[in-house]
């Protein structure tokens, strides 16, 4: 391994735009790796500039920590995400983020019958799942999911 291979945390601190603390607590997550050092000082493979832009963009999208470790723990022995690595995790990343509008569109919906209404009837609210009636219907929140109310 080259020298110019090897970038000390405050350094790769400053070319990600975050800080120390954020880096140590990816660490600590399991997200990066650093080895140490002859003088036991934390060093980073310049790859790892990639790789923490993976993470920084997948916690942009609001990938989990733990989601976005799953992802870095598909590549074989830890490497950084390739630009085919990327494709794939991202095309995953918009199916899930389709599916996050989805809901949200489906609660806005249901929000929409109750603005002007205010009646917060627990029997005709869609919004409302008492007694967990829906539940018979499947695993979830029934009505965000695209089922009708129970009356
Ligand atoms: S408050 Fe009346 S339907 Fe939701």
């Amino acid at each position: 391994m080259k020298a110019s291979d090897v970038i000390a945390i405050g350094d790769l601190a400053a070319r990600a735009g975050v800080s120390v603390s954020a880096i140590r607590f990816y660490e600590v997550r399991g997200l990066l790796s650093p080895f140490r050092n002859k003088g036991g000082q934390r060093r980073f493979l310049r790859s790892d500039i990639r790789r923490l832009s993976f993470i920084l963009i997948a916690q942009q999208l609001g990938l989990s920590i733990e989601a976005i470790g799953a992802e870095l723990a598909k590549l074989p022995d830890g490497r950084t995400p390739t630009a085919k690595d990327w494709t794939r995790m991202s095309t995953g990343i918009r199916a899930l983020i389709d599916d996050r509008i989805a809901t949200l569109t489906r609660t806005r919906d249901l929000l929409d019958g109750c603005i002007g209404c205010g009646c917060l009837s627990l029997e005709r609210c869609g919004l409302y799942n008492p007694g967990d009636r829906a539940a018979k219907r499947g695993a979830g929140a029934r009505y965000v999911l695209g089922d009708e109310p129970l009356l």
